[in-house]
């Protein structure tokens, strides 16, 4: 994710629209399984938590079909649903599984339903409390307090809840579950949370009336399919709304973002705080307010105190609020966010210690946070927590100047980070990157070459760079028994540069000189040096502010651009790359044996795997791709489906 790390100068401009609503697709996915007749969903979120609401509802014997653009779910009313004929997953999705136990525990079948260890270790308590009191029968471990939860269905019963902390996932549980009753249910916030689930269900015929923190479903009704517009994320908007009024002088629009009063808190605390943000052109879309939204950066942001009715309007937005405070004068308190102890991570104590470490001064209360105001974060090692939304907070926060080499594992979450986050080129300083790693000989650059011409990215050829240096040290005399301080003082007197496809080599273009054989040996030989890979960095990295890149090489997932938009590990054969190459090599007139090449080839993979410093291997995220025996056109076809569809 190197694209973020956005220099003190830099300054965010353009606009952009935030991807659709993560609550809002989950929740158009769910009760248009329920109701009867065909629904349809336009600007549903593509995301691993909204897939699994999907898996979930096809596992129960609903068609969704997804053309892409819209999903058409043969919704069979209520009663509609079947047994799944195995384990319901969730994922990390904590509204697939709380929203569905509602659902299942109403439903006459037996269910159970798990997660990963992150979800697994969520507290379930909170929706089987209500639920149980309902007549559901729900057992899960610890107590009945975590998933995997089995849940025999069975006939539920109206209740008046009153509920002790204000939650939309056990709100929307309970009125989806008294969909199925006889009677009127009601349920009564301490404060209100989100109500994307009462907005929703009216327009699908439900039977629901809110008064004041008061919710009551009348059940028995029947559902009926609509078409739902899902609205951009309030959320993902969030992130640069920051961003973009912590830089002074940038000025981004972001357009058709869902403005929920229950989800908009962070605009009001921002504003509070002196920031220009205004709201523009509001409509409604699908029941929810939508409008579009331009930010201003300025300096002197003031501190603010956040507390009570406020907090579980930007309960998400906990983390990049954060960072907003980090930048203002004075100390900003958030108290009464005792539910963020219990999110994705422990969401307080992450960001307070994640802060820490970034220079900032923080104080951990057991329901909130101090922090105190400075000019400057430096980079550190954070850690995402495996939670998304921690690991976008310090991507902002990094842009306040680190420029650090962040361990890629650390960022175990990147997987469920919008990836539009990533990619999208229209803000200025925000530059996509592909990362494509793998021997030599397994078609990256041939690959690499295609990608970049197809999507108009720039191509870096990093392997070009390291092959440029070794000619470099070679000629100053330099060879493997050169000690570091040889190769460093040799550095200092050697530039190298790539422009338009060509590589430079203190200025001069090498660009044919670097494919011999022996350039092949030393570059795999020098690039074993700390020395040579530290002075290519920057070089490397570089060139994503400039354009958006293609990047092919032997760490580009794992050291250069660990966050980059997209992973791929390419291999074949080391017969099939011995052949590539002398195909290669004899069209460039080297005269070639083709097994001194395979030899040559297995010599430099052990020595690109084995080294200690960025050896080649393939990062858990990327994705693989043997192309033993498919064609060049096969492989290209292949990554530019993942790339366009957002998959990987
Ligand atoms: O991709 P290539 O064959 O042109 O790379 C030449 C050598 O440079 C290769 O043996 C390993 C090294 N290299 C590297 O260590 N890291 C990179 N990112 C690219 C290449």
């Amino acid at each position: 994710m190197d694209k973020i790390e956005i220099t003190g100068a830099a300054r965010l401009s353009g606009e952009l629209a935030p991807p659709p609503d993560k609550s809002i697709s989950h929740r158009a996915v769910m009760l248009s399984s329920l109701a009867k007749g065909r629904g349809v969903v336009r600007n549903f979120l593509r995301a691993q938590d909204t897939e699994s609401t999907m898996a979930a509802f096809r596992t129960l014997g609903i068609e969704i079909e997804d053309n892409g653009d819209v999903l058409l779910i043969h919704g069979k009313g209520l009663h509609g649903l079947r047994e799944a004929n195995d384990v319901i997953d969730c994922g990390n999705s904590g509204t697939t599984m709380r929203l569905l136990t509602g659902i299942l525990s109403a439903n006459p079948f037996f269910s159970v339903l798990t997660g990963d260890s992150s979800l697994r270790s969520r507290p379930m308590k909170r929706v089987i409390t209500p639920l149980s009191m309902m007549g559901a029968l729900i057992s899960g471990r610890d107590g009945n307090r975590l998933a995997p939860l089995a849940i025999s269905g069975r006939k539920l019963n109206p209740i008046s809840y009153d509920m002790p902390i204000a939650s939309a996932q056990v709100k929307s549980s309970v009125l989806l579950a008294s969909l199925y009753t006889e009677g009127i249910t009601m349920v009564k916030e301490p404060v209100r949370s989100r109500d994307h689930t009462e907005r929703m269900l009216p327009a699908f015929g439900a039977d629901l009336r809110t008064d004041g923190l008061t919710v009551s479903v009348q059940g028995g009704r029947e559902l009926y399919s609509q078409e739902i517009d899902v609205p951009g994320d309030f959320s993902s908007a969030a992130f640069f709304m920051v961003a973009a009024i912590i830089i002074p002088g940038s000025e981004v629009l972001l357009k058709n973002v869902g403005i929920n009063p229950t989800r908009t808190g962070l605009i009001s605390v921002l504003q509070s705080m002196g920031a220009d943000i205004r709201i523009m052109n509001t409509r409604s879309v699908s029941g929810e307010p939508v409008a579009d939204i331009v930010c201003r950066g300025t300096s002197g942001l003031k501190a603010a105190t956040v507390a009570g009715d406020m907090v579980p309007s930007l309960i998400d937005e906990f983390p990049i609020l954060c960072i907003a405070a980090a930048r203002a004068e004075g100390t900003t308190m958030i108290r009464g966010a005792e539910e963020l102890r219990v999110k994705e991570s422990d969401r307080i104590k992450a960001m307070a210690k994640e802060m820490i470490r970034m220079g900032a001064a923080v104080e951990e209360h057991p329901d909130g946070i101090d922090i105190t105001g400075t000019d400057t974060l430096s980079g550190a090692d954070v850690y995402s927590h495996g939670d998304h939304r921690i690991a976008m907070g310090h991507g902002r926060g990094r842009a306040f100047g680190s420029r650090n080499n962040d361990d890629p594992r650390r960022w175990r979450c990147r997987h469920i980070i919008p990836r539009f986050l990533f990619t999208h080129p229209r803000i200025d300083g925000m530059n996509a990157v592909i990362a494509i790693d793998g021997p030599s000989g397994a078609g990256k650059s041939t690959i690499a070459r295609l990608l970049a011409r197809e999507l108009g990215y720039q191509y870096l050829d990093t392997g070009a760079l390291y092959r440029a240096v070794a000619l470099g040290l070679l000629q100053h005399g330099l060879n493997e028994e050169s000690t570091d301080a040889e190769i460093i003082a040799a550095l200092d007197r050697t530039t190298v540069s790539f422009r338009e496809g060509k590589v430079f080599l203190d200025r001069k273009d090498v660009s044919e000189d670097i494919r011999s054989p022996e350039a092949s040996h030393y570059a795999s030989v020098f690039s074993a040096r700390r020395a040579v890979r530290e002075f290519l960095l920057d070089t490397q990295r570089e060139a994503l502010h400039h354009a958006n890149l293609v990047a092919e090489g032997r760490d580009m997932t794992t050291v250069v651009f660990p966050y980059a938009s997209w992973k791929f590990y390419l291999d074949a054969s080391a017969q099939e790359r011995a052949r590539r190459r002398a195909l290669e090599l004899r069209a460039k007139g080297y005269d070639i044996d083709e097994e001194k090449i395979r030899l040559d080839i297995l010599e430099r993979d052990a020595r690109d795997s084995g080294r200690d410093i960025a050896p080649l291997k393939r990062a858990d995220d990327a994705m693989f791709i043997d192309s033993t025996g498919l064609s060049v056109e096969d492989v290209f076809r292949h990554i530019l489906d993942v790339i366009r569809e957002g998959r990987q």
